[in-house]
């Protein structure tokens, strides 16, 4: 299925034989060398189930030592590899397209250190994001990352894949965060590039090279990410709006009235949160507005933040930009806010096949593609929605229908990238190039540019074994 519809070929790797499985038992141990098949099709399959491989061994490293020697003898052998982290990719780059290897990053799960002082925490590649983010809580310190998938998604394949998610309009992205990478090269060389400073202008910055490659240029295994002390407030408003003009205005206003205090600014539109709201029998506690913005303020000082975020409210009803809302600065209650606006996106996939975009856009023009998606799909859709960061101008729309069909397919690609690329948007903001977009990389990368691209993964990874038919277009 996945082969037929992508139109790719294997490429001549060597198979996996039984010797090599022997070989990597004796390495890592036969109970982390999997081949029983209902455990191989957890990691065979991605979360959207839009791409399904067929490897037949999945290798479970517990060290960098072990990763290394992993990768040593897969060069030697000419096998490729499929690295995993949580398995919570949205573009088809965490599973194998045929039979590569996996390698789990599962059991390098260790939180080495975190440095109450510098805010420095060192972390294995495997740890879940919500692992760390619980630990660095523990010292007064919050990871600069949050994300829907964050009780799966490991901290490496965030760095991998430099998620966004929540928090980028405060904390900007991982290439600003992540002070130092470890990873294990193609032929298994360890490459040391961690590092305890913000500051190192020795040459050229290396570590960027991994942040964002998609596992195509090396496997990290430990990191080392700034985080940020703990705000002591939070509050969280959920607002509905007449307009995609309010939503704007009601931006600007944010930004302006809650400055260095505002540490989310969501949007979605009313066929996003239905679809929520049906999935999940979640409640909205405002009624039905063409619009919805889930703000949240995190600041040191509870009564001057809400003071704030109280006059930015009213300010905002006044100005007939806001119609109605409400805020919280409870715990429970400022969760339940946030599930309405995280379980989205799984919400859209229960309605049967999603297809996701993940784009960046001017912001003036952000919404105008969710109409025109609604007018071309018509019937053979079951909702087209617009959500997403709107602080950092990225739109996820999202158009569900009851299951694949090719007619739907034509009506929205390559029109959709079309439409990004004449905007000079981008066809992918957070999520990655992946397995599934490799043949829209030219709608927004230079010619040039990609073959500038290729130039530095045949010169890291000369064999091409690292997450083959990922990222780079296969042609
Ligand atoms: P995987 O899915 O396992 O892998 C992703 C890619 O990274 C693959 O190409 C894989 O080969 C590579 N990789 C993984 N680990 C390593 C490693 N150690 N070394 C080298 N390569 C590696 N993304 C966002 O950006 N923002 C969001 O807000 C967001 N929200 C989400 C919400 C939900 C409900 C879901 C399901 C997904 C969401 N995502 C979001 C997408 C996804 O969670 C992120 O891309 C995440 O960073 C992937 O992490 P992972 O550990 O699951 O990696
Ligand atoms: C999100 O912001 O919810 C994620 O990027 C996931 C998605 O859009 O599907
Ligand atoms: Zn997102």
């Amino acid at each position: 299925f996945t082969q037929d519809r992508y139109q790719v070929s294997r490429k001549s790797f060597a198979a996996v034989t039984d010797s090599d499985v022997s070989q990597f038992e004796k390495t890592i141990g036969s109970k982390y060398v999997v081949t029983d098949s209902e455990e191989l099709l957890t990691h065979n399959v991605d979360f959207l189930k839009a791409v399904r491989g067929n490897s037949k061994v999945v290798l479970k490293p517990g060290s960098t030592e072990e990763l290394s020697q992993i990768m040593k003898y897969c060069y030697e052998k000419n096998l490729a590899v499929c690295p995993q982290g949580g398995n919570t990719g949205l573009v088809g780059g965490s599973v194998p397209v045929f039979d590569e290897i996996v390698i789990s990053l599962n059991r390098m799960n260790k939180i080495h250190s975190i440095d109450e002082m510098t805010g420095i925490a060192v972390a294995d590649s495997g740890v879940i994001l919500e692992n760390l983010e619980k630990s660095a809580n523990e010292h007064g310190l919050v990871v600069p990352l949050d994300l829907g998938a964050k009780a799966s998604c490991h901290i490496g394949g965030n760095v991998s894949t430099n998620a966004g998610g929540l928090r980028v309009i405060r904390y900007g992205s991982l290439h600003g965060s992540v002070l130092g990478v470890e990873s294990v090269l193609a032929n298994g060389t360890v490459l040391d590039l961690m590092s305890n400073f913000k500051k190192d202008n020795t040459g050229y910055h290396l570590k960027h090279m991994f942040i964002g490659s998609e596992g195509t240029l090396g496997i990290i295994s430990k990191l080392a990410i700034l985080c940020p002390p703990a705000p002591r407030a939070f509050h969280v408003a959920f607002v509905g709006l007449p307009s995609f003009d309010a939503v704007l205005q009601t931006y600007l206003s944010a930004k302006r009235q809650l400055g260095e205090i505002l540490s989310s600014c969501e949007m979605m539109d009313k066929d996003a949160l239905a679809a929520a709201i049906q999935h999940f029998g979640l409640k909205a506690p405002i009624d039905d507005y063409p619009f919805y913005m889930l703000l949240e303020t995190s600041g040191s000082n509870a009564d001057h933040d809400q003071e704030k975020f109280n006059s930015f409210l009213e300010n905002g009803m006044e100005a007939g930009h806001i119609v109605d809302g409400t805020i919280t600065g409870d715990p429970g209650k400022m969760q339940e806010i946030w599930k309405l606006r995280e379980l989205v996106p799984v919400a859209l996939i229960e309605d049967g096949y999603c297809f996701k975009y993940d784009i960046s856009l001017p912001l003036r023009q952000f919404y105008e593609i969710v109409p025109v998606m609604q007018e071309r799909c018509g019937s053979l859709a079951h909702r087209v929605c617009g959500y997403g960061h709107l602080g950092d101008s990225n739109l996820h729309l999202n158009i569900s229908c009851s299951e694949f069909t090719p007619e739907i397919y034509k009506r929205i690609e390559p029109y959709v990238f079309e439409y990004t690329s004449k905007l000079k948007g981008s066809v992918s903001a957070e999520h990655g190039i992946g397995f599934l977009k490799t043949k829209y990389l030219s709608y927004t990368k230079a010619d040039n540019a990609i073959d500038m691209m290729k130039e530095v993964k045949n010169l890291m990874d000369p064999k091409g074994i690292l997450n083959p038919y990922k990222v780079l277009p296969l042609n």
